[in-house]
């Protein structure tokens, strides 16, 4: 949801924020701009409908120099993507340029007061709004810029990330957040600011995540001031980040998906290393054995999540309330947030988020909190919102995620999830000791099972040729799979922009079997499980109607490879961990279909992969 960048220091700031605005892209890809303040103190915008390579373009000939500057990509909220529209915003005497991430809500009451008073807008955001409110701050008041920015930001209403420079002042940048992520990156006689540690680390890895409503005062050759909306000062820490630069980089595969499919069985690996004893009879998540008496005495779980991790959620749901005979809730953050839920204080809220960013999410879980529930967090970006808004909680420790369609995310977090109930189970004594010791060296011969399934990644790229010219697919499966189903579904609809809707097997029959006819291929997850026999009917309720079948199976099920049409093979594993393997070959379906279809597989169109704003 828009990224920001900025940099004051002594070298040229425009390489710097271009490289950036590339690695930041994943947050919105519709505009890019980029203000600079140059050697004569002028202060220079531009920007341009695209991408960041359209930027780089439109940039070619102007006049780049300059140590001090702001730069910003854009998904578009308020006015649609146009020149105009791109950030950065001048106000309306050029003497300010600012970039913004987040939705100012208040902004048409704002806008018409300062029509009234004669100000001329040029472009339809909300964001214009509020650098015309701080430049008519500044003019009709005696005071300092970060003042009447102090002075602007209380009177929005909304959610904002801000970077502001001036003309003639090539050494200040401010910054403050509100509900949108922000970090400060402190270099040598250098400050960064950006909407996450991604276009710093190559240069520091000192960091402070800026609390939420501060604001940054940078100067260069000076310390950092950081004060709250009262302009009272704030103390900060500093962080150590370590993140691999080969971690931000495509290393060889065409597309950043590709590769983050194929890191799954090191990522899984990762996410269970040190979490499992030697022995391989514990399960060692700190934020549950540090608040075991939550989780033993919980009455009930809530689960919310948006998109991806909310299917990751309903697999959660399943272990959850097999193996610790909790009642198990999962909801939408963006519902949750909004019908006035029941929460008890013996509940525990569970917040699973990739980017730890969510709007939606972040504010489920305060509503939670304020309602006394103890909240747990399972997310990705370390040092985001999230985690910092939790109890306690687990890393899913993949390694940052840029594809924008999820996957390594997604079986990062179904690990967590496994070791999770598997945790809390044990704490109360309600799975049996065989089925625990099973589960857990199970979880450990995923990482091979699934680099079985990779290696018939040429074959399925040649199969999903047959399907590229689809115009719908139905998606499939029940119990465990049914969560699977859904995202597999959803991986096709982001990349691929075909309408796919995913299922519960049962439930075809009571509407989505009127779509079926020769044109529909049904994919099914079918392999050898408790629901075998069940799922093999609704596959015949589809084949009676001339519906395509492509069948997930288990490695050497004679039996279904005569029932399908097409089928994929993959290792037998325990049914629970299922969603582990079954959801690899459709993440390789829905990317090699996109492919084939010229897609921008790691931009789709529309999307962003943190999504900051409700
Ligand atoms: C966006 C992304 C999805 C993601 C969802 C939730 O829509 O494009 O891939 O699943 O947000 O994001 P989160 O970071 O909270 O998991």
């Amino acid at each position: 949801m828009c990224g920001i960048v900025g940099y004051v220091g002594n070298r040229q700031a425009y390489p710097i924020l271009i490289k950036g605005l590339h690695r930041l892209e994943y947050r919105g890809y519709d505009s890019a701009g980029i203000a600079l303040v140059n050697d004569e103190l002028e202060l220079n915008v531009y920007k341009t409908k695209g991408k960041v390579v359209d930027l780089e373009e439109a940039c070619r000939t102007k006049d780049l120099r300059g140590t001090l500057g702001i730069a910003h990509t854009r998904w578009a909220t308020h006015g649609e993507p146009s020149n105009a529209n791109a950030h950065p915003h001048y106000s309306e005497s050029e003497n300010l340029a600012l970039i913004h991430n987040g939705i100012i809500e208040n902004y048409a009451v704002l806008k018409q007061e300062l029509t009234h008073q004669g100000c001329v807008f040029r472009s339809n955001t909300d964001t214009e709004v509020l650098v015309q409110l701080i430049e008519h701050i500044l003019k009709s008041n005696e005071v300092s810029l970060d003042k009447a920015v102090l002075w602007a930001l209380n009177q929005i209403v909304g959610s904002y990330a801000i970077a502001l420079i001036e003309k003639g002042n090539p050494d200040q940048i401010i910054a403050a957040r509100k509900s949108s992520p922000l970090v400060v990156g402190i270099g040598e006689d250098e400050f960064f600011i950006s909407s996450d540690a991604s276009p710093i680390i190559e240069y520091t890895n000192q960091f402070i995540y800026l609390e939420d409503e501060t604001m940054a005062i940078i100067y260069r050759g000076e310390p950092l001031k950081i004060t709250n909306l009262k302009n009272i000062e704030v103390p900060h820490t500093i962080q150590k980040l370590e993140m691999n630069l080969s971690e931000l980089e495509k290393g060889g595969y065409p597309h950043f998906m590709i590769k983050e499919i194929f890191q799954q069985p090191q990522t899984i690996l990762d996410g269970t290393r040190g979490r499992i004893n030697v022995d391989g009879d514990r399960v060692v998540l700190s934020g549950v054995i540090d608040h075991k008496e939550k989780f033993v005495n919980a009455h009930r779980i809530i689960i919310v999540a948006c998109g991806t991790s909310w299917h990751a959620g309903l697999i959660g749901e399943h272990l959850l309330e097999d193996f610790c005979r909790i009642p198990v809730e999962v909801e939408y953050a963006s519902e949750f947030r909004y019908r006035n839920p029941v929460i008890y204080p013996d509940d525990v809220v569970i917040a699973i988020s990739q980017s730890g960013e969510t709007a939606d999410t972040l504010a489920a879980i305060e509503l939670a909190k304020s309602k006394g529930a103890f909240i747990y967090g399972i997310c990705n970006a370390v040092g985001s919102s999230i985690p910092r808004a939790t109890h306690s909680g687990s890393y899913i420790h993949v390694g940052p995620e840029i594809g924008v369609a999820s996957t390594k995310a997604f079986t990062g977090q179904v690990t967590v999830l496994t070791l999770l109930a598997l945790s809390i189970a044990y704490e109360k004594n309600s799975i049996s000791r065989n089925l625990f010791l099973e589960v857990i060296e199970e979880l450990q011969n995923i990482p091979r099972k699934i680099e079985a399934i990779l290696q018939q990644n040429h074959a399925i790229s040649e199969f999903s040729k047959i399907f590229t010219y689809a115009r719908n697919f139905i998606y499939l499966g029940r119990g465990y799979n049914y969560p699977a189903a859904l995202e597999g579904a959803l991986k096709l609809k982001e990349i691929s922009y075909v309408h796919a809707e995913g299922y519960p097997a049962a439930e075809m029959k009571h509407g989505p079997i009127a779509l079926i006819d020769t044109e529909m291929p049904v994919v099914v997850i079918a392999t050898r499980n408790t629901l075998y026999e069940k799922v093999i009917s609704n596959i015949q309720e589809v084949k009676a109607r001339q519906g395509k079948i492509i069948a997930i199976i288990t490695e050497g099920d004679e039996q279904m490879k005569q029932v399908a049409d097409y089928f994929i093979e993959i290792p037998h594993t325990l049914e629970c961990l299922e969603p582990l393997l079954t959801s690899i070959p459709l993440q390789l379906l829905a990317y090699h279909i996109a492919v084939n279809k010229g897609r921008d597989v790691d931009q789709p169109r529309n999307l962003a992969k943190s999504v900051t704003v409700e």
